[in-house]
């Protein structure tokens, strides 16, 4: 089943020069397309829509913070179950649990520095693709 993700690097990732390395990960899968690709600084009023379900929780202002502090690499992936396999290429949300080979356990130490934003299912994919490529609809 095809399908199309958005994926951040998120700003920590482009600090630290990791763009290639992790725009490779997602290049090498067979059959996956990168139909778009920018590097954006990103505003808060785009990130308070994107972010619009943390809104209250303790981590919410130091996220925006933190995603609005340098630019991002914002991209749109294409292809085969491409929503579960950017998650899953990603890894869970916390870089210390998780596991060696994936994007944050490999790269990450810190919860709200885990480099990599990737949608969550294709409601969540459909909807944050409006937010940052409202073009594409
Ligand atoms: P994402 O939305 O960025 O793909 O990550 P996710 O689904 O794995 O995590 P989510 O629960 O949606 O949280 C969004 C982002 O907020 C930061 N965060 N910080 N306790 C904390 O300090 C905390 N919890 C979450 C992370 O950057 C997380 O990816
Ligand atoms: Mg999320």
């Amino acid at each position: 089943m095809s399908q199309r993700t958005l994926v951040l690097l998120k700003p920590d990732a482009v600090r630290r020069g990791l763009i290639g390395e992790l725009v490779g990960r997602v290049e090498r899968k067979a059959g996956w397309t990168i139909s778009a690709l920018e590097l954006r600084t990103l505003d808060r009023d785009t990130l308070e829509r994107h972010y619009a379900e943390h809104v209250g929780r303790p981590f919410y202002e130091p996220l925006l913070e933190f995603m609005t502090s340098g630019p991002a690499v914002v991209m749109v992936v294409e292809g085969e179950r491409v929503i579960e396999g950017v998650r899953a290429l990603a890894g869970p949300t916390d870089p210390i649990a998780a596991p060696p080979g994936s994007i944050r356990g490999d790269f990450g130490t810190i919860v709200r520095e885990n480099l990599i934003h990737a949608s969550d299912s294709e409601e969540s994919a459909e909807r944050e693709l409006k937010i940052f490529f409202p073009s594409l609809f």
